[in-house]
């Protein structure tokens, strides 16, 4: 069993919401971006979690948004937490490291501390199933050691250790230059302990 389906998503956002860690509060932030910036209409989320940034979903131009998580109860409390984006939101139970697994097309995948668990590769192979014209990838850099900061829900945080990659930047620009998606955008977001958030967009078939 994959260690997401087994974190309680109370652990994972008191977590992430902590002063010290801040990373719900930036992410929700950049995510008005991420759903703003571009003329789509239709989204998918992969690693949508408890829908952190649905909020800024603007009814008048979008249609539709998948919420793919492989944690069901996550995708519940989504259902949940939003029931004014009930005949919008979609969402998908899915292990994307499963070869097999079939998602539908969208406009824009956006990917917020994703990729370090599914790996560049893995990743790749599924926006070339996805097909978008847009990808917005968030991802964390570390300047200190230890990808979990400490706090009180560290102990159970740890679990998720032996499905993290340590992603960075470059690698991830490269793995999608391989499926023609070109950066067409990057900013980052400072955090309280000596991470940083960077958010990295690519459009496909952009020439350089
Ligand atoms: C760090 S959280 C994402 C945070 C979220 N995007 C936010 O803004 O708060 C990673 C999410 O990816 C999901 N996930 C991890 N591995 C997965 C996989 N193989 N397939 C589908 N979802 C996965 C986890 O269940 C979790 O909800």
């Amino acid at each position: 069993m994959n260690p997401w389906e087994e974190i309680n998503l109370s652990d994972y956002e008191n977590h992430m919401k902590l002063e010290s860690v801040y990373q719900l509060q930036a992410l929700n932030k950049m995510m008005w971006g991420q759903l703003n910036d571009y003329d789509v209409s239709s989204v998918l989320i992969l690693g949508v979690a408890g829908g952190n940034g649905l909020n800024h979903v603007d009814r008048d131009k979008i249609n539709v948004v998948y919420g793919v998580d492989i944690n069901e109860d996550y995708l519940k409390i989504c259902k949940e937490r939003y029931p004014v984006l009930e005949d919008l939101f979609v969402p998908i139970r899915a292990d994307i490291t499963n070869e097999f697994c079939e998602l539908p097309k969208a406009d824009i995948v956006i990917a917020d501390l994703f990729v370090e668990y599914v790996g560049c590769e893995i990743f790749a192979s599924t926006i070339r199933k996805i097909k978008p014209k847009y990808v917005s990838v968030i991802i964390q850099v570390n300047e200190d050691d230890g990808f979990v900061s400490d706090s009180p829900y560290m102990a159970e945080l740890k679990k998720l250790e032996k499905v993290h990659f340590c992603i960075d930047e470059k690698e991830t620009t490269l793995s999608m230059k391989k499926i023609d998606y070109n950066l067409s955008y990057r900013t980052e977001e400072n955090l309280p302990n000596g991470k940083k958030l960077i958010r990295l967009d690519y459009c496909f078939n952009l020439k350089d």
